[in-house]
């Protein structure tokens, strides 16, 4: 791959200078002040976190755009955890081809301990001044747009560019990679359905989202699920799990889904309750990382690419510490910290909603 072969650096960073610096003294990098024009000329590109289906396009679209606008793109590997080890080197438009179909992330990520202490932020920040960055582009979640909130408090310009499948930030309605996972679960239930119906079984599916059930509702209503729970609706085993099987086995049905947010429950532990409960023999399954991999859709590799357009766009401007959000389905970026204090939780309506499907 290209840019495993570029992954040289030009000049080694002095380690021993930055170990031995006072980190109580940390020289900040200037910030532009509002409606100052950008002077940026060299910028860093990370992704953070879970790797999610689409954040490639995103990178591929922060480097050709920056380069293409005549900035250096520096890719940063291994998220904040080469960052502060300084893993970070030169991109060309080149090092980027071929990347917008696939899943995971070519530079790599990590969920690094270490930059969750202060010294490792700090690191971080001297890390980005070493290398002479006047920005990173943060791709990831929540937590990664926390770890940016750091840098930025350390004088570090960021932007952050929403990669999640859990589509859990609450200032998008959208984050690059929900789509891509939730066709994946979607055709991997249409399956496990197949199975339940020749077996006459019920199967309760475990589907990701974190403490968000985005991802489960959805995939609930696709696949034609008879019973959905997520965290943001309380339920109970008796009432709302079994009772609405026994009422689908009263109509006629012969086989049932459960699909459940793994904020919700476990399929193990509810797939036993539910057998113990009606006799009907019931099957659990944990999808796990497979909703993390595999091609991007096109919702993720088009708005992945306007999301990382629109980030340099920031850059370009003097708009710093931003957040690129999706906001009335049109791409659009917010304040950082402002962006990190709002809040976002799935309707408690939809699951009523949904139970009128059946
Ligand atoms: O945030 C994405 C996600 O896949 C969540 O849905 C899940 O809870 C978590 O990451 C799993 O994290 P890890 O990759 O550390 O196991």
């Amino acid at each position: 791959m290209a840019f495993e072969r570029n992954f040289e650096r030009d000049s080694e960073p002095d380690m021993d200078s930055l170990r031995a610096q006072n980190y109580e003294d940390v020289p900040l990098i200037k910030m532009l002040k509002a409606g100052e024009k950008s002077s940026a000329k060299k910028i860093g590109v990370l992704t953070s976190g879970g790797d999610a289906p689409g954040m490639n396009a995103a990178l591929r679209a922060v480097a050709r755009v920056g380069i293409n606008s005549g900035l250096e793109v520096y890719g940063i590997r291994r998220g904040y955890h080469g960052l502060a080890k300084g893993e970070i080197s030169q991109l060309g438009t080149r090092d980027v081809a071929e990347t917008i179909h696939k899943g995971g992330t070519i530079l790599m990520t990590a969920r690094s301990e270490e930059f969750r202490t202060t010294p490792g932020q700090i690191r971080g920040a001297l890390m980005a001044e070493v290398y002479d960055l006047d920005a990173i582009v943060v791709i990831g979640g929540d937590g990664s747009f926390r770890g940016a909130r750091c840098l930025a408090r350390l004088g570090v310009p960021v932007i952050g560019i929403p990669g999640t499948i859990d589509n859990d930030i609450s200032c998008t309605e959208y984050t690059i990679g929900y789509d891509t996972a939730m066709n994946t679960a979607v055709e991997a239930i249409d399956k496990i359905r197949d199975t339940a119906s020749s077996h006459e079984r019920c199967s309760v599916i475990e589907v990701m989202g974190r403490n968000a059930g985005y991802i489960a509702y959805n995939v609930g209503v696709a696949t034609g699920a008879e019973v959905i729970l997520v965290p943001e609706v309380p339920y109970d085993i008796e009432k709302d799990v079994v009772k609405t099987i026994l009422e689908g086995r009263n109509k006629g049905k012969s086989n049932y889904i459960i699909v459940v947010a793994e904020g919700a429950g476990h399929a193990t532990e509810i797939s036993a309750q539910v057998e113990k409960a009606t006799g009907i023999e019931t099957r659990p399954t944990v999808l796990g990382y497979i909703q993390r991999g595999g091609s991007p859709t096109l919702r993720d590799r088009t708005t992945a690419s306007v999301m990382g357009m629109r980030a340099v766009d920031c850059i370009l401007s003097g708009k710093y510490n931003r957040i690129i959000v999706e906001k009335g389905g049109k791409i659009t970026d917010v304040d950082l910290e402002e962006g990190l204090a709002m809040t976002k939780r799935m309707p408690e309506e939809h699951i009523v909603e949904a139970k009128r499907l059946l």
